[in-house]
């Protein structure tokens, strides 16, 4: 099975892909990596993966739409069976929603659905909450709002920084993104527009 993942920045979730590919544990393969910024430093890490790294910045197009075409015919161009965000920082128009639904997965520094949308960690922290985490969830047209599909929690403590907590949150997704890919690969993970299943049975 064959996964495109979409990035604009570091990458740690794509390499965290790579990781569990590179042991034979991914149940498919990353077949592309695009992304919207020429710099992102993701791209690299798909190179020295040998995965066909494509840059297709925003920048040179005049309209979402005329960006959203181009990439859908990136993505298809690689026949994928799932479409992984992996920190792909810009919102997809309706037609892309459409054309993957039920393929395409992202993942979000926040346990859904509190703080969708930026700056999920420090708003956490102003709230005062006591635990905070991260969520993968199915791409639907509401922004962060599709069918969670799996979280993982982590505990705010005393003297929490926005960055401790950034990092404590990263390393989580590291851990629950390769499982929710895996599951889809297997086809154990399924989208139901009232929500997601594993193995038939509602999350
Ligand atoms: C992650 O925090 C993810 O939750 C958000 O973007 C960030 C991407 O980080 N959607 P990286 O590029 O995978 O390191």
């Amino acid at each position: 099975r064959r996964v495109v993942v979409l990035i604009s920045g570091g990458g740690s979730n794509l390499q965290a892909l790579i990781d569990e590919q590179t042991h034979e544990r991914l149940g498919g393969e990353i077949v592309a990596v695009i992304s919207n910024e020429p710099a992102a430093y993701g791209l690299i890490r798909a190179k020295e993966a040998g995965i066909d790294a494509v840059v297709l910045p925003h920048r040179e197009y005049d309209s979402r739409e005329a960006y959203d075409g181009a990439l859908i015919k990136v993505i298809e161009r690689h026949e994928p069976d799932l479409i992984v965000l992996a920190g792909f920082m810009r919102i997809l128009t309706p037609r892309v929603v459409q054309r993957f639904l039920g393929r395409m997965l992202n993942i979000h520094p926040s346990l859904l659905p509190a703080y969708q949308g930026l700056n999920t960690h420090a708003r956490a922290l102003a709230d005062g909450v006591t635990e905070h985490g991260c969520s993968v969830h199915f791409v639907t047209e509401e922004l962060d709002g599709g069918p969670v599909v799996i979280q993982a929690v982590v505990n705010v403590v005393d003297g929490e920084t926005e960055s401790s907590l950034k990092e404590k949150v990263h390393a989580r997704e590291h851990l629950i993104y390769p499982i929710a890919v895996k599951w889809c690969l297997e086809g154990r993970l399924q989208f139901t527009p009232g929500g997601a299943t594993l193995d038939g049975m509602p999350l």
